[in-house]
């Protein structure tokens, strides 16, 4: 599959996919307290993105078997929600939501804090946010794919934290899942030439120490190998002439 270049219609409805999406974490980090389920946080993102005559794309896919990601600490991402993984004060959790609208797919990640937490753990989130946007200020027309990745990675590795090499962000329309693939460490290749109407999903995933990762034998939930903290931070961008526009990032309106 080639990367698309969506058109005119194509780009509203990719912008009302991510709009909902934007409501979606804003409600769930809402939700976010000592005491709550990562069932509990999936069984809400399923059912807020349903009321908006939504669907999950998250849940089945692969066999993936629940709506929401719900990732806690040393989790990088892909943690299945369950009623007995309670949410502590000082954990960071990781929520990657997605959601279908009219056929067009949107795809976000936050890490937030449970009630208060170490000024450490604070810091690799705000890293790992900043990375995105450290990024996406080669996310324009003209620019190389891997002009993004070189400046996630610089960003964050100038902090000492690893940056995981085993997934990447990718394309997204019509599929959850569209080439490109966007690595966020450097390539020695410039990879393609950005342009207009392109919708990609950009997501550093940034661990306190080092950037190797292990999935648990559930064979979805990929851990930090040293038990490192881990923090994700990811939205649906429209590339455009000028500034990129974040389609998933919820604004007062
Ligand atoms: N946001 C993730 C991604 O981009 C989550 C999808 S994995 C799933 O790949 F299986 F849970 F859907
Ligand atoms: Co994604």
């Amino acid at each position: 599959m080639s990367v698309t270049i969506k058109s005119a219609k194509e780009i509203e409805l990719m912008r009302e996919s991510g709009r909902l999406l934007g409501i979606v974490h804003r409600e769930l980090e809402k939700a976010i307290k000592p005491g709550i389920s990562t069932k509990e946080i999936d069984r809400l993102g399923e059912q807020l993105i349903r009321s908006m005559g939504c669907v999950p794309n998250f849940l089945n896919y692969n066999g993936y078997p629940a709506s929401i990601c719900v990732s806690v600490n040393d989790e990088v991402v892909h943690g299945i929600p369950s009623k007995h993984r309670i949410l502590q004060e000082g954990d960071i959790v990781s929520l990657d939501a997605g959601l279908i609208y009219k056929g067009y797919h949107s795809d976000a990640a936050r890490t937030h804090a449970v009630g208060a937490i170490a000024p450490e753990a604070q810091k690799l989130i705000d890293v790992t946010r900043q990375s995105f946007f450290e990024g996406i200020k080669f996310a324009k027309a003209g620019c190389y794919l891997f002009d993004i990745s070189r400046a996630i990675w610089e960003y964050a590795h100038s902090f000492g934290y690893g940056v995981v090499e085993d997934l990447v962000g990718h394309g997204i329309g019509t599929h959850l899942h569209e080439d490109p693939q966007i690595p966020n460490f450097p390539q020695r290749r410039k990879g393609i030439k950005l342009m207009p109407g392109m919708t990609l999903a950009i997501e550093p995933m940034i661990n306190a120490g080092r950037p190797d990762v292990a999935w648990l034998d559930d064979d979805w939930t990929v851990v930090t190998e040293d038990g490192s903290l881990s923090a994700h931070y990811e939205n649906t961008v429209l590339i455009t002439e000028g500034e990129p526009e974040l389609l998933t990032l919820y604004e007062e309106r």
